[in-house]
């Protein structure tokens, strides 16, 4: 059920909780994949290499997939492969009938050319949206499959009654993966969309005085602490997208999850705020599988005409 959450009459801050949002949409989801007749919804993923984070989110992602009843086929590939060895996997799934989507998990080791990869992935089957033909669709309005982490923030934020048609959004990070992409989205006409976006970066001077604009701010910098409480709008909405292990010899891992959001600090001035983990990160993965669904539908009624 859709819960209205109202920005301006807010009594302490409202913790938007991706882990429930992620579970409502996921059992969605798994109901339509239950329906379908024909055959699971595919999907593949080529992981290049063992960086422990890629190896931890391909886990989570085909834990998902098993949990939504779809299948996932995993192409492990060694940290030393080669640009063609790349290709050839992206290949094999491109021909293979029982994959709808494709996820190449970056980063890629640093020998190899991320954009020239991508773009060898069908467009047909880019579920993590990446491809430039993807991503033109979403700039010209036209959006097929959206990448999934910018999807999954619209959605936390719609699913909530967080309505942004109308409001000033600023996004701090300009990254394909999720501060352009999210701009583009949040730009479009129409459902998820009508914001005044505003991008700051790297290069921006004097961040706060962007930042203190926002009825909804998102940060995606990948640097813990970067968003202060002294430069939020009270009442306003905060979105964190940052992943960042910071050492912390009090857990059995060593490291801990943090954001880009001093959280204690911020959660004193905002209204609502994701959590990390327990934000973003579920709503990514959902996403996922959201785009791997309409992939295998568009294929099947594909299948239907031509058969
Ligand atoms: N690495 C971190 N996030 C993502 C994502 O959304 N897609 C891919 N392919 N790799 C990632």
């Amino acid at each position: 059920m859709k819960r209205l959450f109202v920005v301006s009459i807010h009594m302490g801050v409202h913790i938007l909780d991706g882990k429930e949002t992620a579970s409502a949409i996921r059992a969605q989801i798994a109901s339509d994949v239950a329906a379908l007749k024909e055959r699971k919804p595919g999907l593949g993923v080529i992981l290049v290499g063992d960086n422990p984070a890629s190896i931890s989110y391909v886990k989570g992602k085909e834990k998902a997939c098993a949990e939504a009843g779809m299948l996932s086929r995993e192409l492990r590939l060694p940290e030393t492969a080669t640009h063609d060895d790349v290709v050839a996997a992206v290949e094999s799934l491109n021909a293979a009938a029982d994959i709808d989507g494709i996820l190449v998990q970056l980063p890629l080791p640093a020998h190899l050319d991320e954009s020239a990869i991508l773009a060898r992935i069908a467009p047909d089957k880019d579920v993590d949206g990446l491809h430039v033909q993807s991503l033109g669709s979403l700039l010209k309005g036209e959006p097929v499959f959206v990448p999934c982490t910018p999807y999954g923030v619209a959605m936390m934020l719609s699913h909530n009654g967080i309505d942004v048609a109308g409001k000033h959004v600023v996004i701090v990070g300009r990254s394909t993966l999720v501060g352009k992409s999210l701009a583009n989205l949040l730009l479009l006409k129409g459902a998820h969309g009508d914001a005044t976006v505003t991008v700051c970066h790297s290069s921006t001077p004097d961040l706060g005085v962007h930042t203190r604009q926002a009825d909804v701010l998102v940060a995606a910098i990948g640097r813990p602490n970067t968003i202060t409480a002294d430069m939020v709008k009270p009442g306003s909405v905060v979105i964190d997208v940052g992943v960042n292990r910071v050492e912390d010899a009090t857990r059995k891992r060593g490291y801990r999850l943090v954001g880009d959001v001093d959280y204690e600090a911020v959660s004193a001035v905002a209204s609502a705020i994701t959590p990390v983990p327990g934000g973003v990160g579920p709503m990514t993965i959902t996403m996922l599988l959201k785009n791997t669904l309409a992939a295998a539908r568009m294929h099947l009624q594909k299948k239907g005409q031509t058969d």
